[in-house]
């Protein structure tokens, strides 16, 4: 992977401010949320199966109003604003983008919920947070950004209180994939490697915690991601009066490139689920 985990911070925090990819973002990948969707028919709009992912994942759960659930690379806030809303809790929304938690701040309080979620701007490899503060940490396909993946499940475990679960879904590499097939798809993320759901689970034990569950359902990447390019092509030229030209069909092609990925079983994506147990694994660094 590479080693310049600066660097890809910093493209991934330029990429995510960009006027090209919050327009994108917001009017094409699913509004509130901007992560894979579950889908029920392929017609599905992208934005209700991203919604239904959420519902999916908080259902592994159970959550409360006494509980602070974090979540790292927040996007716009679209989980934050659900799990406030349905389950009660206190939610802090972690992410590098100023220009997503700008809008994730001004949809919270439009929604009403400015009390029950902080928006932070961080990085998920240097956690502002002290340990033991969450009952819950949580990301949607965000982690595949970092170049640090160990680092960031070691924070979190840090972060999290004694019997604290950690969930998150990413877009992944399966873990029989080939080497060399995948460069067009790295390339995307400016990196060399996805996790898999071997290598989390490796690094979710190295980082101290227990397995409680695996949900593994790659079917709906391809279904995702070809669905997404369906919307983009539909809405090409409304889209490129928002974002340029060059944005958009970079865009097109680098969604062919996880389309035909996906096809060929080189990606997986799911629920990945694990909990902090109260002793620590001896041996773990
Ligand atoms: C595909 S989006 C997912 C957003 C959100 N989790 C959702 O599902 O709607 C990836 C997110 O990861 C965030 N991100 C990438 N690298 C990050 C880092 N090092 N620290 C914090 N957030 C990061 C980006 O700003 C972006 O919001």
């Amino acid at each position: 992977m590479t080693t310049d985990s600066k660097a890809v911070v910093d493209q991934a925090e330029a990429y995510y401010d960009s006027d090209d990819a919050d327009n994108f973002y917001f009017h094409i990948w699913g509004g509130e949320d901007i992560h894979i969707g579950l889908y029920e028919t392929p017609q599905d709009a992208v934005g209700d199966a991203s919604h239904r992912t959420v519902a999916h994942l908080a259902s592994h759960l159970t959550l409360g109003a006494n509980h602070r659930v974090l979540d790292l690379g927040a996007g716009y806030g679209g989980a934050a604003r659900y799990l406030a809303k349905t389950h009660g809790c206190h939610v802090t929304a972690l992410n590098l983008s100023q220009t997503q938690n700008q809008r994730n701040r001004e949809l919270t309080a439009a929604q009403g919920l400015a009390d029950r979620i902080d928006v932070v701007h961080g990085n998920f490899e240097e956690l502002p947070f002290p340990d033991a503060s969450f009952d819950v940490v949580w990301s949607q396909d965000a982690i595949l950004h970092s170049a640090k993946r160990d680092q960031v499940l070691r924070e979190a475990f840090r972060v999290l209180k004694p019997d604290g679960e950690l969930i998150f879904t990413d877009p992944m590499q399966s873990d029989d994939c080939p080497q060399g097939v995948l460069q067009a798809v790295y390339d995307r993320i400016h990196l060399d490697s996805l996790g898999s759901f071997g290598s989390y689970a490796t690094l979710a034990a190295d980082a101290g915690f227990t397995p409680i569950a695996t949900d593994d359902l790659s079917d709906h990447l391809v279904r995702h991601y070809t669905r997404v390019g369906e919307s983009l092509r539909a809405r090409y030229d409304e889209i490129c009066r928002l974002a340029s030209q060059a944005y958009v069909d970079r865009m097109l092609t680098g969604l062919q490139h996880w389309v035909d990925a996906g096809q060929a079983g080189h990606l997986a994506w799911g629920v990945l689920h694990f909990r902090k147990t109260r002793s620590r694994r001896r041996g773990s660094k």
